[in-house]
């Protein structure tokens, strides 16, 4: 999809539909004031009549434009100005989107960089429009025989008022699409079943994203072979039960000026299906346990970003995948294994696979010496028992990393909320037989699975993100959500920007 950025006056700009955003109080914006002045009044006469109700979310087809060239109208609500946050203004474009994709047309123009956000500007708006556009044209079809026709929508050109926003918005056009395709290939990732998606099938995805990549990205796969010669137990007493081979897969990046600075390190939870293992989850709704590799599938779809924007920043992503299956070889509760640092761990309960295979990734990731590590991981049921399925839960040892994570997640509208990481909680991991359990009971199941990484993370800035709430959808729109890519994206992002500041005041 192209995101042209124009200063052009609305009254003369011709395009198959106009978007209008509209308060339900106060002036009209300045492009639907012009519209209004050349339209003898049309949207005001359509909200006076009562045949506009610009609510929050609302939208109103008006099927031809008098006196303009625009073929169509979309009325888009805000709402009360008032309560125009970043919120507001996210579900507002969703809206217009939602109803652009349906629509038979293949290019719109919109003026919803004109909306007032507090503290965003015309390149923080103009992102979140091309990412809500990516968002609502994407659909998952690969596996219908008679999949209905694809969103023809291709061009949306972004209608700026002040010409000085020019610049701004054309950059955060350019950010919000490589997020919109990052987030939409962690979605495709995410819906894919079980028996297509594999450890197998997710090291070839990242093979492809390296032969895409014209050598900006390097790939290492370790097969089960490596994973035994190294010493990583942990991550293959998951995959022990199941026919499908484990896989450790390292993705490098290194956009740096400096080849040795110290990377940025994502780790994403690979597993591809989660039956529990030998503890069998109960069978209803089962079949979303195919999303129990969001966590990683974020992790492509950043790289994905990351390769679109080229920061000037290293980063390595990590990969632990396995298929956790019941079976005569399957690891049985009170089985000992010994993890890749070094400690042992008592499995009490074989469902809790997650941090079996984070934990060996964060044991392999010291090697890079990083900045920072943020593991990603469909960890705990608890984590939707706390926070729902709006905000994703953080844990870290380290509170500056907490809460750059939070302020990227504020940022991308893609919201984390910061949980505590207390040593009180880590004695629910005590162990009569290893040096831990891999469960701590119910009490604070998504923190004391925080302190079980925690272990493991002791050599460098270390956050977790539980997205086990927000990482897909049940229910009639069952499908991944491709969150937390937009946080991980501005979160990389802001990195480079520390680097220039730095560098900068160095001078
Ligand atoms: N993948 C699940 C977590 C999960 C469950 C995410 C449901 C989203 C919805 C994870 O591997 C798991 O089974 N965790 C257990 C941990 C428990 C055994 C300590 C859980 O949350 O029940
Ligand atoms: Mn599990
Ligand atoms: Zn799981």
């Amino acid at each position: 999809m192209e995101f042209p950025v124009k200063t052009a006056n609305p009254v003369k700009t011709e395009t198959p539909c106009l978007v209008i955003p509209v308060f339900k109080d106060g002036d009209l914006l300045p492009a639907a004031a012009k519209i209004d002045d050349a339209s003898e009044c049309l949207i005001q006469q359509l909200i006076e009549r009562g045949d506009f109700n610009a609510k929050l979310g609302n939208v109103q087809m008006i099927p031809f434009a008098p006196g303009l060239p625009a073929d169509r109208l979309l009325l888009v609500g805000l709402g009360e100005r008032a309560k125009c946050q970043e919120g507001a203004f996210c579900k507002a474009v969703d809206a217009a989107f939602a109803h652009l994709a349906q629509m038979s047309i293949d290019a719109a123009a919109v003026t919803l960089t004109d909306v007032p956000v507090p503290d965003r500007d015309a390149g923080w708006k103009a992102h979140k429009i091309a990412e809500s556009a990516l968002r609502a044209s994407y659909r998952f079809t690969q596996f219908k025989s008679e999949p209905a026709p694809a969103p023809s929508l291709a061009e949306v050109t972004l209608l700026i008022s002040e010409g000085d926003d020019t610049d701004a918005a054309t950059l955060g056009a350019r950010h919000g699409r490589a997020v919109g395709d990052g987030i939409n290939l962690a979605r495709t990732l995410g819906n894919l079943p079980g028996n297509v998606c594999t450890p197998r099938y997710l090291a070839a995805e990242a093979e492809r994203l390296a032969s895409e990549s014209a050598g900006a990205l390097t790939t290492e796969i370790l097969d089960e072979e490596a994973l035994e010669a190294l010493g990583a137990h942990s991550l293959l007493s998951v995959g022990r039960g199941s026919e499908e081979p484990s896989r450790l897969i390292v993705m490098r990046y290194n956009g740096a000026d400096d080849a040795n600075e110290s990377p940025h390190v994502l780790v994403g939870k690979g597993i591809t299906f989660d039956t529990g293992g030998i503890s069998l989850k109960p069978g209803a709704g089962m079949d979303e346990m195919k999303f129990d590799m969001c966590g990683a599938a974020s992790v492509f779809g950043t790289v994905a970003s990351v390769l679109a924007i080229k920061p000037k920043i290293n980063l390595v992503a990590i990969v632990a995948s396995a298929e956790n299956m019941p079976d005569g070889r399957a690891t049985k509760p009170g089985d000992i294994i010994q993890t890749l640092k070094g400690l042992s761990v008592e499995v009490l309960n074989t469902d809790a696979e997650g941090r079996l295979v984070l934990c060996d990734a964060l044991t392999y990731a010291e090697r890079f010496t990083p900045a920072s590590v943020v593991d990603i991981a469909t960890l705990t049921g608890a984590a939707i028992i706390a926070l729902g399925h709006h905000a994703t839960g953080l844990l870290s040892n380290d509170d500056d990393l907490a809460l750059d994570l939070l302020d990227a997640g504020e940022t991308a509208w893609d919201r984390a909320w910061h949980l505590p990481l207390w040593d009180e909680y880590q004695e629910q991991l005590d162990s009569n037989f290893a040096d831990l359990a891999n469960i701590g009971g119910r009490p604070a199941g998504t923190i004391t699975a925080g302190c079980f990484l925690s272990r493991f993370a002791t050599q460098y800035p270390w956050a977790h993100l539980d997205v086990a709430g927000t990482a897909w959808n049940s229910g009639s729109q069952k499908g991944a959500t491709g969150r937390p890519v937009g946080l991980l994206t501005r979160y990389l992002l802001d990195r480079e920007d520390e680097l220039r500041d730095t560098t900068i005041e160095g001078e």
